[in-house]
């Protein structure tokens, strides 16, 4: 079945970048000319998306304003485009889950994507795209190997077995502690899900930080629907942290023509 949905949970608070992020969202910070979203945006088109639909709360209107703004670009000779935008409100930061739950009556029991435009992915092929092509009904998330340290900030990944760039999981764990993490495979930021997902997810009991965490949904599922770790090519940047963002910045600003003399000169004068 073609996949032509995404979520776009953007209710955060984004409490990592205050004060910026008391009066800007911080799926609004740039990339240099481009906010995280939009590079979001673009590897979704890129991967046949047709509908955003934006989970969002009080303080974040500026990211429909930017969209109103942009679709021009992405209109034919008629004035027409085939990209369709909703916005849905989530009120409580209840987390990622409970964000993906807010759209379900707009996706209406079909399989759909989640793209959370704070990791940013550094691709030639877009990663949400393959996990698309890729996508048999199994849920699927992407997934990189993380310094053991760093397990507690992610979902981890048991593994059953591989095969070529996927990865069979027989448990998951949300945030689990260094001690008891079963590998370093962590989640990142790009899932393809079956709509099944909502009967589990409206029925959850609040888990890690007391949230609705997508992750314990996706644990209740693997006996029906299993669970599959994409292993995707391309450089992710945690841009939910300053040090994320700032390496991405300096990433993107490398590779381009016209900034990467900047880049090299401050390396030259003040390294
Ligand atoms: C969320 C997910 C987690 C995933 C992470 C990737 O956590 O709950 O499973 O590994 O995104 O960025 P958060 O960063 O919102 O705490």
């Amino acid at each position: 079945m073609k996949i032509r949905k995404v979520v776009f949970p953007v209710g955060g608070l984004g409490t990592r970048f205050h004060p910026i992020t008391r009066a800007i969202p911080k799926e609004m910070l740039g990339i240099i000319d481009k906010p995280l979203i939009h590079y979001a945006f673009e590897e979704a088109i890129a991967g046949g998306i047709e509908q955003f639909i934006f989970v969002t709360r009080q303080g974040k209107n500026s990211i429909e304003d930017y969209f109103d703004n942009i679709l021009a670009d992405y209109e034919n000779k008629e004035g027409k485009t085939k990209y369709c935008f909703c916005y849905v409100r989530q009120n409580e930061p209840k987390g990622l889950g409970h964000a993906v739950l807010c759209a379900k009556d707009i996706i209406n029991n079909e399989p759909f994507a989640v793209m959370c435009a704070d990791d940013f992915i550094y691709h030639k092929k877009s990663c949400i795209g393959e996990m698309i092509k890729q996508y048999n009904g199994t849920n699927m998330v992407a997934v990189m190997t993380v310094p053991h340290k760093d397990v507690s900030k992610y979902g981890i990944l048991d593994i059953k077995n591989e095969d070529g760039n996927i990865v069979n999981a027989k448990s998951v764990d949300e945030k689990p502690s260094v001690e008891s993490a079963k590998s370093n495979l962590a989640i990142v930021g790009r899932y393809v899900l079956s709509a099944d997902i909502f009967k589990i997810l409206e029925n959850l009991e609040p888990g890690v930080k007391g949230e609705i965490q997508l992750t314990d949904a996706l644990l209740k599922m693997i006996p029906s629907v299993g669970l599959a770790g994409f292993k995707f090519e391309g450089i992710r940047f945690d841009c939910g942290s300053k040090s994320g963002l700032l390496a991405a910045i300096l990433h993107v600003a490398a590779e381009d023509k016209e900034l990467s003399p900047i880049i090299e000169h401050f390396y030259k004068t003040k390294l």
